[in-house]
């Protein structure tokens, strides 16, 4: 018998700038083209901070979390794929098919997505809470910090099974997010150099991307001395400490890159590393912007030295993903140890412990943090 009502419990933002709580929450049951995942899996993104802190304008209350991996445990009236007992990964943009980028496949850039309303396609939304009966809705319309979510079935990607749980649920982001914006976004060719500022889960994912494409020097930038570890875990051949004003980042970068890297991507958000990053090229460099700023951030550059020494700037949402190709893909290189995503996972807590992660990510504390559901 299916029961009627499934009771989970899931992190809630009740109104932007106010700590995260864990309520009772009901779920509604899948209809068609919608599945039902139990979570196993969630990691800590500062895209959740930046909603967390009142940076960006998201409507609450809403349930959290948008890196998240699980197995699909029931599937909607005409639901082919996935199938239950899948091993999912979430994907946090979920296209509506049928605006101008969807009609070119560059899904990535759908202004359309329901995951922009964070509701189901229809706009219904999935969750209530158990006492009250108001609407809760899901960031990005798949609030993975719960213990199971409804999403439409498009966006739970069947990852090969093997795949570690915790590894799967950072695909559902910063893998995608800063592989992607190697790869696919800037497409860094074999024997080019490469730096990353900023080495969270999507700077360090861009590290990971450049080993895979070839790169011949790949400088890690971070401002905490353990960031410059991890990304020598992960292929860093250089690190850079960013202790110092951007000019002498700037000379640095220069030096060990023989006059400017090929390219540089800013994987923090913030203006001022937007700038050195612009700042760092050489003749034909390009500058890869990840990291998302808080709304209304402006930066600024000198036009005609860029211009003179035809320079490029990238914006790269979602490592210009197409889930349900790339989701798979980077799983399978994970599993053949050319994308180390595992050594990415330095702390593992409980849904009780969402506050406590930001508190650690504010401080530029740990690599990536995942909620295990297990
Ligand atoms: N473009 C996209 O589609 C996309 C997707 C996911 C996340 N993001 C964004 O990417 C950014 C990074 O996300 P994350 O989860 O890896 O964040 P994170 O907080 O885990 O990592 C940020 C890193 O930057 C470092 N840092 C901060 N200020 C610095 C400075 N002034 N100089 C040098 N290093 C500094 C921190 O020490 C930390 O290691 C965020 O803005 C996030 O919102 C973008
Ligand atoms: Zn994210
Ligand atoms: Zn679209």
């Amino acid at each position: 018998m299916t029961p009627t009502r499934v009771y989970v419990r899931g992190a809630v933002l009740d109104a932007v700038g106010e700590p995260v709580v864990v309520r009772a929450l009901e779920l509604i049951r899948p209809r068609a083209a919608e599945v039902r995942v139990r979570m196993l899996a969630s990691g800590v993104c500062h895209s959740d901070l930046h909603v967390r802190d009142g940076e960006w304008d998201r409507p609450t209350p809403i349930v959290m979390g948008h890196e998240g991996a699980g197995i699909v445990e029931a599937v909607g009236p005409g639901v082919d794929s996935p199938r239950i007992g899948d091993l999912v990964a979430l994907s946090w943009l979920i296209p509506c098919g049928t605006c101008r980028s969807c009609r070119r496949g560059h899904v990535w850039a759908c202004p359309d997505s329901p995951s922009y309303r964070h509701a189901l396609l229809d706009g219904e939304i999935p969750f209530r809470t158990a006492h009250t009966g108001q609407p809760i809705r899901a960031y990005c319309a798949i609030g993975t910090m719960a213990e199971a979510v409804v999403v439409p079935a498009v966006a739970a990607i069947p990852v090969p099974p093997g795949t570690d749980p915790a590894v799967a649920a950072l695909i559902g982001c910063c893998v995608t997010t800063g592989v992607g914006a190697v790869l696919k976004t800037a497409a860094v060719q074999a024997g080019a150099s490469v730096a990353v500022i900023g080495l969270g889960g999507v700077g360090l994912s861009c590290v990971m991307g450049a080993v895979v494409a070839g790169a011949s020097r790949i400088v890690a930038v971070d401002r905490v001395a353990s960031k410059l570890d991890a990304a020598t875990w992960v292929g860093a051949t250089d690190t850079l400490l960013a202790e110092g004003d951007a000019a002498s980042t700037v000379r640095a970068l220069r030096d060990l890159t023989d006059g400017g890297p090929d390219f540089v991507f800013e994987a923090i958000g913030r203006p001022d590393t937007v700038e050195l990053a612009i700042a760092a090229l050489p003749l034909g460099g390009t500058a890869v912007l990840v990291g998302l700023t808080p709304l209304g951030a402006r930066a600024s550059f000198e036009a005609y030295p860029f211009v003179d020494g035809s320079r490029r700037i990238l914006g790269s949402n979602y490592g210009f993903a197409v889930p349900a190709i790339d989701f798979p893909q980077y799983a399978a290189w994970t599993l053949d140890g050319r994308l180390p995503v595992g050594r990415l996972i330095d702390r593992r807590l409980g849904l009780d412990d969402v506050e406590e992660a930001f508190a650690a990510m504010r401080r530029g504390e740990y690599t990536r943090q995942v909620i295990d559901f297990g």
